[in-house]
């Protein structure tokens, strides 16, 4: 159970002086009533707003299928913001809604965002090994010399530690789909670079058991809770 203008406000619906105007002009309901008192404890999927039930009470966990161009970034200096792809209201929840890692400006494909610091921290940790999958157009072909660098781990300039055994293989003439098991700055990118390869462009597919399917770029869609 919980205070009703705590609740609201932490779903980023509205300040917490505001819920009790919201509830003055009969806006919210509990079980159908309209609710006199904005400091009532309920059980957050029995409120309404003007008749609609709260938007994920117990947590969010979306799969978005971001597009080239936009940043992983909660400044809006960076550019165009991911968060701008999601309804608006979310970037007011508490706790806050952040990306699961990121993807570079001009990577597109699968990402995670969630307000569950927990769930950030298993599916980012390296130490769990949750494989990240990539489709990488490139300049040239991967030789079976870069198959096996790759997982053998490479020392990457800048970096203290070779990466964790990574598998790569064609799967069309200039596209190579790539299994890695962290998430450092450009990995993918500098790892074909560490080979002599270009990246051309990066679109992730999986990231553990979450696979971007048939979902549409700038789509998004949730998925369960814990
Ligand atoms: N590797 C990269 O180089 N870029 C990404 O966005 C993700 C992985």
């Amino acid at each position: 159970m919980r205070r009703v203008d705590q609740l609201l406000s932490a779903l980023g619906y509205c300040s917490r002086k505001q819920a009790q105007e919201l509830c003055d002009d009969e806006r919210v309901t509990v079980d159908g009533a309209p609710l006199a008192r904005a400091s009532t404890k309920v059980e957050p999927r029995s409120v309404r707003v003007d008749g609609e039930p709260l938007e994920f009470p117990e947590g969010l966990v979306v799969m978005l299928h971001k597009p080239v161009g936009v940043v992983c970034s909660h400044d809006d200096r960076d550019g165009r913001l991911v968060y701008e792809l999601l309804p608006e209201r979310w970037r007011r929840r508490d706790p806050v809604v952040t990306t699961v890692g990121r993807l570079d400006k001009d990577t597109s494909g699968l990402l995670l965002l969630t307000d569950q610091g927990p769930l950030v921290h298993r599916l980012t940790s390296p130490k769990h090994h949750v494989p990240k999958v990539y489709r990488a157009t490139l300049d040239g072909q991967v030789s079976p010399e870069v198959a096996t660098r790759f997982s053998q781990g490479l020392l990457l300039e800048g970096d203290d530690e070779p990466t964790l055994p990574a598998s790569v293989t064609m799967v069309e003439p200039k596209v190579a789909e790539v299994t890695v098991q962290e998430g450092r700055y450009h990995q993918v990118r500098r790892m074909f670079a560490a080979c002599g390869l270009h990246v051309q462009a990066l679109h992730r597919v999986r990231f553990g058991e979450f696979e971007l399917g048939s979902l549409a770029p700038g789509e998004w869609r949730s998925l369960p809770v814990g």
